[in-house]
């Protein structure tokens, strides 16, 4: 696989801890507000990928950058943060993900943003884009920070109220307040907030969530017992945590031959549970796109054009993508026959 350079142009810390990379234009890379980019770096004993959400909106041209926040014992967020400078090179798998507007949004009347600290990134990029370019769609963004000072994109949010006065909604909450029933999002609170701001009927309003683990379950719990379908919800994990053991076993574990097209090449491999096919496809050297690897963040994404693939894992497709035939090679293990997928 080839990667694709960007360089570093500008740098700017927009809080204590969190900075956003532009890189210089005619790096090639295409992307849809929402998406993520992964870069790879290449250590003595091994290859490390980290996958950054963009904060710029593509449809306003706006050039591609990037928000990172410190991680205290971090491997790549320190060294990005405490010693990444303008003209510096970093290599990339290009962008991915599935935190993105439907392509066909004429239906969705409402959009729910609800984002913690550096979960705003993504909804950043989204929010500018419903805002100047869906001008049906009414929004509302609920956003957690400690304080006002500690809140990313604090006057850029401000300045987009002001100019979008009519249709969006900003609710900023802030934990240090003195009144602790509005500091923090919890259920109570959050029930109380999409009924005070829902116009439209739940199957006519989406809902974006990016933020802490814990945060983004109340939000899907509650929103769920308030009976937003669960197509309706869409998440952004940060945190991708060890790999997950399976929590069922295939219907069939028997080999199978899988054929893969990825780009201008094809691929023909043998694939045996519990080898996943991304990891039959490292065993065999060929080199295919992917992040987590742990069926969190849709970087594997492939299409199945013949075939069945089970998957054991998903926290990024949603039925009407499975239905679509797309499916992740990272938790994908080819059942009931051999399989042909298209990256
Ligand atoms: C789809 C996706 C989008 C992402 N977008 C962004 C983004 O826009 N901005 C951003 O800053 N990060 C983002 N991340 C997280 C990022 O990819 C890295 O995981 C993060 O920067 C930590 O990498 P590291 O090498 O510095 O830390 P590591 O060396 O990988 O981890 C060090 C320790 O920190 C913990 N840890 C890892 N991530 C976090 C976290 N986010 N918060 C708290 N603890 C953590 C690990 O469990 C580990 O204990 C995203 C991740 C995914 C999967
Ligand atoms: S690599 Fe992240 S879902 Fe497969």
């Amino acid at each position: 696989m080839l990667y694709k350079p960007v360089i570093i142009e500008q740098i700017q810390e927009q809080v204590e801890g969190f900075k956003t990379f532009t890189f210089k234009q005619g790096h090639g890379i295409e992307y849809k507000a929402g998406q993520y980019i992964t870069f790879v770096q290449q250590t003595l004993h091994e290859s490390i990928r980290r996958s950054y959400s963009i904060a710029s909106a593509p449809l306003l041209n706006e050039p591609l950058t990037i928000g990172v926040k410190r991680i205290e014992n971090g491997a790549f967020s320190r060294q990005l943060i405490d010693h990444a400078k303008p003209g510096d090179e970093l290599l990339t798998i290009g962008a991915g993900g599935f935190f993105t507007l439907p392509d066909e949004a004429y239906n969705i009347r409402q959009i729910f943003f609800l984002a913690a600290g550096s979960g705003i990134t993504p909804i950043y990029s989204l929010l500018k884009t419903v805002l100047h370019f869906h001008p049906h769609i009414h929004v509302v963004l609920i956003y957690s920070n400690p304080t006002p000072q500690k809140t990313i994109f604090f006057s850029q949010l401000n300045e987009l109220k002001e100019k979008f006065s009519d249709r969006f909604e900003l609710r900023f909450l802030f934990s240090n307040s003195a009144n602790l029933l509005t500091a923090r999002l919890n259920r109570e609170l959050l029930v109380q907030l999409t009924k005070a701001h829902c116009r439209f009927r739940h199957d006519e309003t989406l809902f974006y969530l990016c933020g802490p683990e814990a945060y983004m379950r109340m939000c899907t719990y509650t929103l769920q017992e308030e009976q937003v379908p669960k197509e309706n919800i869409r998440k952004e994990t940060f945190i991708i945590q060890g790999k997950q053991p399976p929590k069922k076993e295939p219907p069939d574990k028997n080999d199978h031959t899988v054929l893969i097209q990825y780009g201008n090449e094809n691929y023909q491999l043998r694939v045996q549970y519990p080898d996943s096919i991304l990891q039959a496809a490292k065993k065999e050297n060929i080199s295919l796109p992917y992040s987590c690897e742990v069926g969190r963040c849709g970087n594997c994404a492939a299409k199945c054009v013949d075939g069945k693939v089970w998957l054991s894992y998903n926290e990024v497709l949603t039925e009407k993508d499975i239905q679509k035939g797309l499916t992740l090679t990272c938790v994908g293990h080819p059942v009931g026959g051999d399989v042909t997928l298209k990256i």
